[in-house]
């Protein structure tokens, strides 16, 4: 099953909790968070205790997307605000696996996430080690971006990377992910659609992940019937 992951930054901040309600009732699987924190990337959005008021207003899990330098310093506290499955950039991480063990022992998904034009070959070790792996689809920082196609090349040798070593991590990607791309995007091997303007960029939020959800199901058998 792919699942599909609204991101709320895309959404407007003064009415989060609609917005939520709003992909929830469509068929959102998970909330995608954004935090940003203007030194890793170049760009200010938000921290803990927004995690902490939208967790009162839903059950879906929330998918924290760590774009900050030193993110150890601050796992806890998202862990604490009801985070559900946290990631880390690669590019931010000398050490990984204590990173990704923190994340683990505070009760959460562990996620790792690589730039675009980082290699997959940073990952050869900490693949066994993650819930999730998220391939950035643009380079992080912004929303509304245009999706860079190079990236589909890599997602397809991620999965055959995880089928080989017979492991279980998913594949997530974000960033510029529309109805366009979704067929390439599950063709290729991604199981969790990030989406920010295509879902809240649409006056229907609801619908708009009816329909990326109901195209990546049929993408989805597709892609096995293929296989
Ligand atoms: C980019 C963020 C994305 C972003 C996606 O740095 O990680 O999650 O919100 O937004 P769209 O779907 O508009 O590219
Ligand atoms: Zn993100």
């Amino acid at each position: 099953m792919v699942q599909i992951a609204p991101s709320i930054l895309a959404a407007d901040f003064a009415r989060l909790g609609e917005a939520i309600r709003l992909v929830e009732t469509g068929g959102a699987d998970v909330i995608h968070v954004d935090v940003m924190d203007g030194h890793f990337v170049p760009n200010i959005t938000m921290g803990p205790p927004v995690v902490a008021s939208i967790r009162k207003v839903t059950t879906l899990p929330l998918d924290v997307h760590l774009m900050i330098e030193d993110p150890d310093a601050y796992i806890q506290s998202f862990v604490d605000a009801g985070a559900d499955w946290i990631s880390v950039h690669i590019e931010t991480c000398p050490h990984l696996d204590r990173t990704l063990q923190l994340i683990q022992s505070l009760g959460a998904k562990p996620g790792v996430v690589l730039n675009p034009a980082t290699s997959l070959r940073t990952l050869d070790e900490a693949l066994r080690l993650v819930d999730y792996v998220l391939i950035m689809t643009v380079n992080p920082g912004f929303g509304a971006q245009r999706f860079r196609p190079y990236t589909l090349e890599k997602i397809q040798r991620l999965r055959k990377v995880i089928q080989h070593k017979g492991l279980s991590a998913r594949i997530e990607v974000d960033g510029g992910v529309s109805l366009e791309n979704v067929p390439d995007l599950v063709g290729n091997g991604a199981e969790i659609l990030v989406a920010g303007t295509q879902i809240f960029g649409d006056p229907d939020p609801a619908a708009a992940v009816r329909k990326m959800k109901a195209l990546a199901e049929q993408c989805a058998v597709d892609r096995q019937t293929i296989a």
